[in-house]
């Protein structure tokens, strides 16, 4: 099935829950693609987790272009997000329009995903009417860290709750056809997705929204910067590819790696007789050609 942002409406409709993580390979969106995730986010958390930055300001337009072309040339059904990066649609409606339609035209999104409520409604308002789909982020909002004083869960106060719900319906209204909520308690999570026709996509949010959201290094412990205490490790990859990193450096000291097995014959091995003819031995490691090696060639 296709997933789109209609699907994600029609999934709310129907009570489905949706499945997504973040993605940013091709490789990573084909596994993802083939376990039946709905729809994979090109998070500019990959500032973070490919990019080895503290946080995710530094994410350009021609990071998540790059990233998101890879992961979208590895999804048929699964509907792909890509994150607007920080700076790419606060400035003017017109920069958010066109930074939109690159992301969409060169990056091969199926829809862009930006942080913020009534403050960015004008920008979610022309790019759906452009005809880019827009999921809106709500809570920790990553990009305004600075603002934020840091990674904290949002929403705890009456007034903090009642400016999320106006958020809420303020994007819902511009025309946001779905909506990340990050880091909130779980009730109000749950009273927003109630209160809402767009489905909400938690992290951190508790299981009351309509679908969730991981960051996947997080979710299959590659990435240990920070756990964030939402994350659940569903799998210990990063402890998988440590050993496999161990046992292939071991391998490669003993020379047990490659064997015959992993490596390919000579047609005619008197190839190597004729071709020691060639040999100009001062050039060889060392100053000198084995002696022993060539005895054996002759
Ligand atoms: O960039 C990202 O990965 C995100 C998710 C945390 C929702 O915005």
């Amino acid at each position: 099935m296709k997933n789109t942002a209609v699907t994600f409406q029609e999934m709310k409709a129907n009570g489905e829950k949706i499945s997504m993580l973040t993605c940013y390979d091709y490789s990573t969106a084909k596994l993802m693609e083939a376990a039946g995730i709905n729809a994979v986010l090109v998070g500019d958390s990959l500032g973070n987790t490919m990019l080895g930055y503290p946080d995710t300001l530094s994410v350009t337009m021609e990071d998540m272009i790059t990233y998101g072309g890879a992961v979208a040339r590895g999804c048929h059904d699964t509907l792909v997000v890509l994150d607007m990066p920080f700076m790419s649609y606060q400035v003017s409606i017109e920069q958010a329009l066109t930074n939109a339609g690159r992301l969409m035209k060169e990056g091969r999104g199926g829809a862009v995903k930006l942080e913020g409520g009534a403050s960015v409604c004008p920008q979610i308002k022309a790019m759906t009417e452009a005809g880019i789909p827009v999921m809106a982020h709500l809570g920790l909002t990553p990009q305004s860290i600075n603002t934020l004083g840091g990674n904290k869960v949002q929403g705890k106060t009456e007034d903090a709750a009642k400016k999320l719900l106006e958020d809420a319906y303020a994007i819902q209204d511009a025309g946001a056809f779905s909506v990340v909520l990050e880091c909130i308690p779980a009730p109000l999570a749950e009273f927003i997705t109630k209160a809402l026709r767009i489905p909400t996509i938690g992290i951190g949010g508790g299981n009351g929204c309509d679908g969730q959201i991981l960051v996947y290094q997080d979710m299959l412990g590659m990435f240990t910067d920070f756990v964030p205490k939402f994350v659940k490790q569903f799998g210990n990859i990063g402890e998988m590819m440590t050993k496999a990193f161990q046992d292939y450096d071991a391998e490669v000291k003993a020379t047990t790696f490659p064997d015959e097995e992993h490596s390919f014959k000579l047609k005619d091995p008197e190839i190597l007789q004729h071709l020691a003819k060639e040999l100009r031995p001062e050039e060889a490691a060392g100053g000198e050609v084995d002696a022993e090696y060539l005895a054996k060639l002759y």
